[in-house]
Order: structure tokens, then sequence, then C-alpha cells
């Protein structure tokens, strides 16, 4: 489990699929001053519903933010953050890229040390990513973060992959009722009930049994006491200006401390993958013997 310094590879992809860190020291592409003076002064309310600003890019919008005023300047930093990190991920990263599915981006503007937040949401806490409005059906969740503190580190912690992980705790936060309960009659019928609503313009969620267990061991591992107390532990401090990538639903992450860092997800097809089977679904749907990610 390592952060892995960009200018010592070529193959980026290896080196995510393995679960480590691709760090790029230098930020790895060119953030004009303008996007950081737009960012810098945004005001966000640390008692918000939102945890970070966010933009969506597929529909040109910010929320989160306190000022409504700040709207207009944020969102165009935003914009272009988003349209920078894109074409630098897209330009190292051209086989994932080729069928990804763009994400938001955020700003998280407030300091993670001491922060108030429920524990669920809690940045400090060791955790795999799911989002629980956006099924991922078995692809990857992939973040580009860069660090625009130009003073201040922004501490990571970070635990053993998923290849490690899944196979010691899936079973333990209770993988085995949600491969059974994908195959029950009752849940196909939901999720065809789901899916005409959807159809109909109703706001709800269809999720794959993948899905569902990734939302749920999020919580899991947040609650789970002594894994965040021995679990491997792996420390990183990720400089002013400096740039990295990894998969968030394979790596274990926690932000200790830190303040202004931008980030870009998108949402990498499995099938793009040079090792599939390193997937966090590949690995669940071999320990539930079952697919779980239609
Ligand atoms: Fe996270």
């Amino acid at each position: 489990m390592g952060l892995i310094n960009a200018t010592t590879t070529s193959d980026f992809r290896a080196v995510l699929e393995k679960g480590d860190i691709l760090f790029f020291p230098e930020g790895g592409f060119e953030i004009p001053a303008s996007v950081r003076g737009a960012l810098m002064g945004a005001s966000q309310d640390a008692r918000s519903i939102h945890k970070n600003i966010a933009y969506k890019p597929n529909v040109d919008r910010v929320t989160g933010l306190v000022d409504s005023a700040e709207t207009e300047a944020v969102r165009n930093g935003m914009r272009e953050y988003s349209r920078l990190a894109l074409r630098f991920m897209a330009d190292i990263l051209p086989a994932y890229a080729a069928n990804w599915k763009i994400d938001y981006a955020s700003f998280r503007s407030i300091e993670e040390r001491g922060r108030d937040l429920p524990l669920t949401k809690r940045n400090d806490l060791l955790h795999v990513d799911a989002f629980p409005s956006r099924p991922v059906f078995g692809d990857l969740i992939l973040r580009c973060f860069t660090n625009v503190n130009p003073e201040q580190p922004r501490e990571w912690l970070v635990s053993d992959p998923f290849a490690l992980l899944g196979p010691k705790e899936a079973a333990n936060a209770g993988l085995a009722r949600f491969a059974e309960t994908a195959e029950s009659g009752l849940h196909k019928l939901r999720r065809t009930a789901v899916r005409t609503l959807r159809r109909a313009g109703l706001p709800l969620v269809d999720r794959s049994p993948y899905d569902a267990f990734m939302l749920h061991f999020h919580d899991w591992l947040k609650h789970r006491e002594e894994w965040q107390r021995d679990c491997p532990k792996y420390r990183f401090d990720l400089p002013p200006g400096s740039t990295w990538l990894v998969f968030t639903d394979m790596v274990p992450h926690a932000v200790l401390g830190g303040r202004l860092a931008l980030e870009q997800t998108v949402i990498v097809s499995r099938a793009s993958l040079a090792n599939p089977q390193l997937a966090p679904s590949s690995i669940l749907e071999r320990l539930a013997g079952k697919p779980l990610s239609a």
C-alpha cells in the first residue's frame, strides 16, 4: 500500500488497480490563478447538509454554498477545474476515458480536523466510498484530488485495499444477506417497480445488490471501532500544490486534516480495467459465488 510517484512508472492503471495512490507532487496540470482566486473566497456553512461544495458538470450547477452571491464566481472556477482535471485524467488514462462516466467535482473548503459531522459522514474514519444517489452497478469510483492550500498539507490515512479487506471483512459485514436478496423474487419485483416509477419521473434509486452492500459496508466500517483501531494504517501528507488519484471504493481512506482541496470524480467501467478481477465488485462476486452488480 503506497503513494507512487508518477515519475517512477508509466503503467498508471497497474498502480491504481493495485490499490495504490498515483501521486503527482508538482500537481500534474496547471490551475490558473483566476480559478484559485474564485474559489478561495467561497464560504461554505460547516452546518450545511452538504459536506462539500459540489459542481455537476453535466448540468453546470453548484450546490453547498451559503452565499448565493458567490455562486457565479464559484461555478466558473469549478467548471474550469473540472474541465482541466478531466482533460488531465483522459491524457494519462486513455483506456479508462474511452467509456467512463463523468461524475461530480467538489471543493472541500472546510478544515477537516475537528469537524463536527454525524458518525457516518465523518471523513476522519476509514471507509470505502459509495454514493447513495448514484449507483455504479459494479463499476469503480476514481477520484482526482488537488491540494490547493498554499501552505498546509492534506493529511490522509489509508488501509489495505479491497483485495485484502474484502476477503477479511465482507462476510462479517453480512455479504451473504445481500447475495441472497439478489435472487429473491421480492427483490426483482421491487426493482422492476422502481424502474417503472423512475421512467414516470419519480426520484427513486435503482440499486444493484453490489451497490446496496457497498453503501452498508461504508457505514459498517465507520461503526466498527475495533477495525478502525487495529487495521493496518498508512499515513500520507499530501503537500500544497500536489495532485493524487485513487479508486476510493477500492482503498479505505480517511482525511485527518487539511482544507482547500479540489476533486473530480469519474465512474470507470469495470471492463476497462487492465485487471477487472481486482474490482471490488469482482471480489465480492467471487466471495458470494454469484453476480451482484446487474
Ligand atoms: Fe471518502
